[in-house]
């Protein structure tokens, strides 16, 4: 009787409990928050310094530096794949439609890799480096906090077409947005605490032209204010911040859907009478929590198909295949 009771127990816990330490040690498996304590002690510290220096001279760049992480996870995966520089036989990322034209902060990266190989060549990743940068970027302007783990290896490839596939579009539907994160294993509540992102930094009038001259869920002064500097033809590449505090990482854009003052119609779509709305609430009266939910959908994005062991390479030069 006992026996049986215990058969049933492993069938019941262990089993399950072996099959979701698979699948999601198959993302994780080996990245580790000190993964380079012996081999680049410094490394932190190089990454922070260089991030510091960055937004002390461009606020706007701890905003520039998190989108680059994002447009790098979004696309196969946090390996770096995004800072490959296109040449004559080879096409990256950096001119897939979100990116080109749009996508800033490479050479932020490229000083610090540069000081982190002269510290210990050839052992940090860019991969790792970005994921880094990323985070000191936000808590360089106020936002959350999270512990950021390392082992990622630098991709040998990029792929445009799966850039314009998978990174999202400012013009999407709550459906489709919703759709788009969850291709990555990040379901809606996730979505929304990352859209928060846009606390910080700007878009370019293309971007959000149609929603100020033809949208109906948009506070009207809102809209005048904006085309001021956005032109029904021209200023395409004009910029607006997201919301009123661009350098602060607050929790002003939850309070911007909420007055229907989303910049883009993706913005928007996440307080438009629909699955979202109540989130968007919490966010805009809660500020911890959102900095909460932000900081642990930070950690899943960050741990989005990593390459790990003897995949990839741990690149010399973060524009460049070795
Ligand atoms: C929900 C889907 C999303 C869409 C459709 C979207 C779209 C955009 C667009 C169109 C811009 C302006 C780019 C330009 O005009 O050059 C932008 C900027 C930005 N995005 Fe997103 N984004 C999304 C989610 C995210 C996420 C998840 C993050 C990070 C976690 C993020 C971080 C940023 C930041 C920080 C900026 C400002 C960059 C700067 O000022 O240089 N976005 N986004
Ligand atoms: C407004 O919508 C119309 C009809 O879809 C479109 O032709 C026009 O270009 C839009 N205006 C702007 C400024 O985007």
């Amino acid at each position: 009787m006992a026996s049986s009771i215990s058969t049933h127990f492993f069938f019941l816990i262990t089993l399950p409990t072996f099959v979701i330490f698979v699948f999601s040690g198959y993302a994780t498996a080996q990245l580790s928050p000190t993964f380079y304590a012996r081999n680049c002690p410094n490394f932190q510290n190089i990454v922070r310094n260089g991030m510091n220096q960055a937004v002390r001279s461009d606020r706007r760049m701890g905003a520039s530096i998190l989108r680059l992480f994002f447009h790098d996870c979004f696309v196969n995966g946090c390996d770096a794949s995004i800072l490959l520089d296109d040449t004559a036989t080879f096409t990256g990322e950096q001119n897939a439609f979100a990116n080109r034209n749009s996508a800033r902060g490479f050479e932020v990266i490229d000083s610090i890799k540069a000081n982190v190989e002269a510290a210990c060549s050839g052992t940090v990743s860019c991969a790792d480096i970005l994921a880094l940068a990323a985070r000191d970027g936000v808590v360089l302007l106020g936002g959350p906090s999270w512990t950021v783990s390392f082992g990622r290896r630098d991709a040998r490839t990029a792929s445009q077409t799966q850039a314009n596939n998978d990174i999202p579009s400012p013009f999407s539907d709550l459906a489709t947005l919703t759709s788009n994160f969850a291709a990555k294993g990040l379901n809606a509540r996730d979505m929304t605490a990352l859209s928060g992102a846009h606390t910080i930094g700007f878009a370019q009038c293309f971007t959000f032209r149609n929603r100020i001259y033809n949208a109906t869920n948009i506070d009207p002064a809102f809209a005048t204010t904006r085309r001021a500097t956005c032109p029904a033809t021209g200023g395409d590449s004009n910029l607006a911040p997201f919301d009123a505090t661009q350098n602060n990482f607050d929790n002003n854009y939850y309070r911007a859907l909420v007055a229907r003052r989303g910049l883009l119609r993706s913005d928007q779509e996440l307080f438009n009478n629909g699955a979202q709305d109540a989130l968007v609430r919490t966010y805009s009266t809660n500020p911890a929590a959102f900095r909460a939910d932000f900081a642990a959908a930070m950690v899943k994005l960050s741990n989005l198909s990593p390459l790990t062991g003897t995949n990839g390479e741990i690149r010399r030069n973060c524009g460049v295949v070795n």
